[in-house]
């Protein structure tokens, strides 16, 4: 230990004064909000909180940042349209758009880091004037922002502050956070495994070469991660959304969960059902209505946050959840005693799993004898798998977490080891959007394979 170490562990630990605290424990009650009730905020107001945020420090304190201001419903309406659905952008009361000029953003991206300070500080003291925020990076389209805000060229826009006020409705929940020991080591980097996220194998990282839509480094195979950290990356990234009615919902994947759930069959009042890691429970509302309220019905997932994101999000669908449960699988391993279970669901996650196959024993370990798993999957053998290999694998990989799409027959193979197959479909004879039922030799060409399997 050096002397400076020795000289820093004997000075004393100092308590922020009352006043302090107190400030700070609002602070820290800041959370996002994307569900606002559509009121006005004055303009002076508006402009107190921009007026607040500049005392955030900048780059060389050159301050080239610009800030544009949006309370003009029709162009809030046109931002929501840009941004390609962040409804919260009409609903709000105004837009703050965090723009810079170009030309001298000196080295480290120091005028994104005075923007982001700028930012924030503006959030802060709209929190503290007892207003709602969300930041976005999801903005929408460059040149039609540009074109609406009149954004010359030697200036970008990197994102969007909206505030407002939260509908009284609105989820209370702020999305949880890493422990803090987590997050931060000593003179050294050191960081525990579950918190780092595989990557490919390579000597450097260029940052330029990592964006959303195309990354070399990306490892989108499961099988290169522990369930810790799939568990961790799922459950903190599925705080992305508020957990809202309707989020992560798209109409093209309603269609194909309704093929999907056309493979349950009767389903006994009284039965036992788990639902495997439906991350942000899109699929958990739909079986719930689809089952009722006879069913005692469990949620399996491997972290924490996503089960008290699911079940608020179902509270805000309006399923009644007196006869659901919230259980953690960690390490794949089911909570439930063997032969225990009537019914298993796994919604597209085997291909999420480092080790499908011996997920299934574990599937089968808990069902009864005569119980019924329902598996859907990617199919790798499809015109989706081919446009994967193509392109979707090339990106980031997505907040659901790392997968690989199996190959059908695979799956098949493995169900009909540990089940007798019942009945089986391919969804979707094209690479993304349709729910085409595909019977006979075709269910292996689908989109999606589909299977209902019986515990003999
Ligand atoms: C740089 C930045 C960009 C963000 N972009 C988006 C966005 O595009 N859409 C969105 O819904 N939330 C966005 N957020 C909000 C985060 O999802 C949110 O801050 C995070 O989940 C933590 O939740 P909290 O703000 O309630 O503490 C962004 C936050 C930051 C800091």
């Amino acid at each position: 230990m050096t002397n400076l170490r020795q000289d820093a562990r004997a000075a004393k630990p100092q308590a922020p004064a009352a006043e302090v605290r107190n400030l700070l424990d609002k602070l820290a009650m800041r959370a996002s909000c994307r569900d606002f009730d559509s009121s006005m905020i004055a303009p002076e107001t508006l402009e107190d909180i921009v007026r607040d945020g500049v005392e955030a420090p900048s780059s060389c304190n050159q301050q080239n940042w610009h800030f544009i201001i949006v309370a003009d419903p029709v162009r809030k309406e046109r931002a929501r349209d840009i941004s390609g659905g962040n409804h919260h952008f009409a609903e709000c009361s105004a837009l703050i758009y965090l723009c810079f000029q170009k030309g001298w953003t000196h080295g480290n991206f120091s005028i994104v880091q005075s923007v982001a300070g700028a930012c924030y500080h503006m959030m802060l003291s709209a929190h503290l004037r007892g207003f709602q925020c969300i930041w976005n990076a999801g903005i929408g389209d460059q040149a039609a922002l540009r074109e609406m805000i009149g954004l010359p060229q030697t200036f970008d826009v990197i994102g969007a502050l909206a505030i407002g006020r939260a509908k009284s409705t609105a989820p209370k929940m702020k999305a949880p956070r890493r422990p803090v020991s987590e997050i931060f080591s000593w003179e050294r980097f050191e960081r525990p495994a579950a918190s780092l996220y595989p990557v490919k194998q390579a000597d450097t990282y260029p940052f330029w070469e990592i964006r959303n839509d195309s990354n070399p480094f990306a490892q989108w195979n499961p099988t290169e991660w522990s369930w810790d950290q799939i568990g961790d990356f799922r459950g903190y990234s599925v705080w992305a959304k508020s957990p809202l009615a309707g989020v992560y919902v798209s109409r093209r994947q309603g269609d194909a969960l309704e093929a999907e759930h056309g493979l349950l069959g009767e389903v006994k009042p009284g039965a036992r059902v788990v639902e495997i890691m439906p991350w942000g429970g899109t699929t958990t509302t739909v079986l719930l209505d689809r089952l009722g309220p006879d069913v005692r019905f469990s949620v399996a997932e491997l972290s924490p946050n996503n089960l008290s994101f699911i079940e608020e999000r179902l509270r805000r669908e309006g399923n009644n959840l007196a006869h659901v449960t919230f259980d953690l699988m960690p390490n794949g391993k089911l909570a439930y005693a063997d032969g225990s279970i009537d019914l298993v669901v796994l919604p597209q996650v085997l291909e999420h799993m480092p080790d499908p196959a011996a997920f299934l024993d574990e599937a089968a370990r808990v069902l009864a004898p005569g119980g019924t798993i329902i598996a859907s999957t990617r199919n790798i053998s499809s015109a989706y798998g081919a446009l994967w290999l193509e392109t979707e694998s090339k990106a980031q990989i997505p907040n659901q977490g790392p997968f690989t799409p199996l190959a059908a027959r695979d799956v098949a193979a493995w169900i009909a080891a540990r089940f007798e197959i019942v009945e089986e479909c391919g969804i979707g004879a094209e690479a993304t959007g349709d729910a085409t039922l595909l019977t006979g030799d075709a269910c292996h060409q689908g989109r999606l394979y589909a299977v209902r399997g019986r515990r003999v």
